[in-house]
């Protein structure tokens, strides 16, 4: 008499991918697999056989008894789950896991990548909208070197069948949202909303993810380790059964994702050491054009453009040491030391430019008081030295990524 597969553990808690997988019994076990290819549905039950079946033939000749399938099914009243179960029976490389608190699509690829013992982590739709043959040179891609290989309708070969205008404009739009607000994990992908891909589980171990909707990929290329992407060309196709579930719902997430993302990946902690570092160079700035001005008799000008230099320096030598020092200490060496102190200096004085253009805009054409001006001026003047100066003075060369 054959069993079914029991369902696999539900994992709850932390979004985070371990190391090493787990076993059915939630027993670590560092057999790994090849692959593992995680297959999110909710009501499915017209695809499921046919998407297993297909899968199974392909991975069957290129990695035999080295892959599973990992259906993750939430509680879906059509009853997906209970037929991906009985399908455990001819298929048993198949797993099949059924949510019955948690919903949404980018969750349950992450729950089941969780519970995956495969190297390399992947993901595609169950209802063949995703091709399956094009896992094979998604694979091909992981086996050159990827850390991510990524199914996408925007490079040659790809395509999407029957879109009406409407979905085209709405996808391309989003594209174009998130290039806006997160520019480095976009703008890396020719299909950032791509839902069909392949990604190394070392690139994402350990990685809290915390995605919103639909957009998992967009998680993987913000906060994964990720350095080589292989993108694949494919056409989108139609649906043969059942409904697409994207709503207006997802679209607002989408929006709430990329925020989301762009606040975690600020950096903080670093800002606030910036801003401290200021607030002591006006101290400096202060008490030497005292020195300079009232004990020296030194000319307003001199003293201002003295006492404002050895401020600058002030700030350079403690960001150097402080708020970038994770940075610098990589970037070590007199020249490198000068060269990030030169560009300092050049993003500090086009900050002082700024500043007198803002206080007269404000005071002069706004009518803004004066000592408001001067606060905005400061604070918006800060933002543009910070962010330059971490993307000029201490940039992170890709070699210390
Ligand atoms: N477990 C689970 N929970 N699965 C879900 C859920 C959910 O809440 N919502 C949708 N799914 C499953 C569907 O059963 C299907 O297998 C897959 O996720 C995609 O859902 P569709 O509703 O068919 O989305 P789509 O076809 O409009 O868009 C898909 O393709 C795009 C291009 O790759 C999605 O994958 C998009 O994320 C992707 O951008
Ligand atoms: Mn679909």
């Amino acid at each position: 008499m054959k069993y079914y597969s029991p369902l696999m553990p539900v994992p709850s808690g932390l979004l985070k991918i371990p190391k090493s997988p787990f076993l059915v019994d939630g027993t670590r076990d560092c057999q790994f697999l090849k692959f593992s290819l995680v297959i999110p549905t909710y009501n499915e039950g017209d695809n499921i056989q046919e998407i297993i079946k297909i899968l199974s033939q392909l991975l069957d000749r290129v990695i035999p008894e080295e892959y599973e399938l990992i259906v993750v099914d939430d509680n879906s009243p059509d009853g997906t789950w209970k037929l991906a179960q009985e399908l455990t029976l001819e298929y048993p490389q198949l797993k099949v896991m059924r949510r019955e608190r948690e919903r949404g699509l980018s969750t349950a690829v992450i729950r089941g990548w969780q519970v995956a013992r495969g190297e390399v982590l992947g993901v595609i739709d169950a209802d063949l909208q995703h091709p399956p043959e094009v896992l094979l040179q998604l694979w091909q891609e992981m086996h050159r070197g990827a850390d991510l290989a990524v199914a996408s309708r925007h490079v040659e070969g790809g395509g999407v069948s029957e879109w009406n205008i409407i979905r085209r404009f709405l996808s391309r739009g989003a594209q174009m949202l998130g290039l806006i607000i997160l520019p480095k994990a976009i703008g890396c992908l020719s299909d950032p909303m791509s839902g069909y891909f392949m990604v190394r589980r070392d690139a994402i171990v350990g990685k809290s993810l915390s995605p919103v909707g639909y957009k998992i990929l967009i998680e993987v290329t913000a906060r994964g380790r990720i350095r080589w992407i292989g993108e694949v060309g494919y056409v989108f196709q139609e649906r043969q059964a059942g409904a697409s579930k994207v709503t207006w719902k997802q679209y607002i997430e989408y929006i709430q994702h990329l925020l989301r993302l762009r606040f975690d990946l600020w950096p903080f902690k670093r800002f606030i050491r910036f801003g401290i570092v200021g607030f002591s160079g006006v101290f400096v700035d202060i008490g030497i054009f005292y020195l300079l001005r009232t004990v020296l008799g030194f000319g307003l000008t001199r003293s201002t453009i003295l006492s404002s230099e050895v401020a600058i320096f002030n700030n350079f030598l403690w960001n150097d040491l402080w708020t970038f020092g994770d940075i610098s200490r990589h970037q070590q060496g007199i020249n490198k030391r000068l060269k990030r102190l030169l560009k300092f200096n050049l993003i500090c004085l086009s900050g002082l430019f700024l500043n007198v253009l803002l206080v007269n805009l404000l005071f002069n054409v706004l009518e803004v008081n004066e000592y408001i001006a001067k606060l905005i001026a400061i604070a918006a003047v800060t933002l543009w030295n910070f962010w330059f100066n971490l993307k000029l003075s201490w940039r992170v060369s890709d070699a210390q990524k």
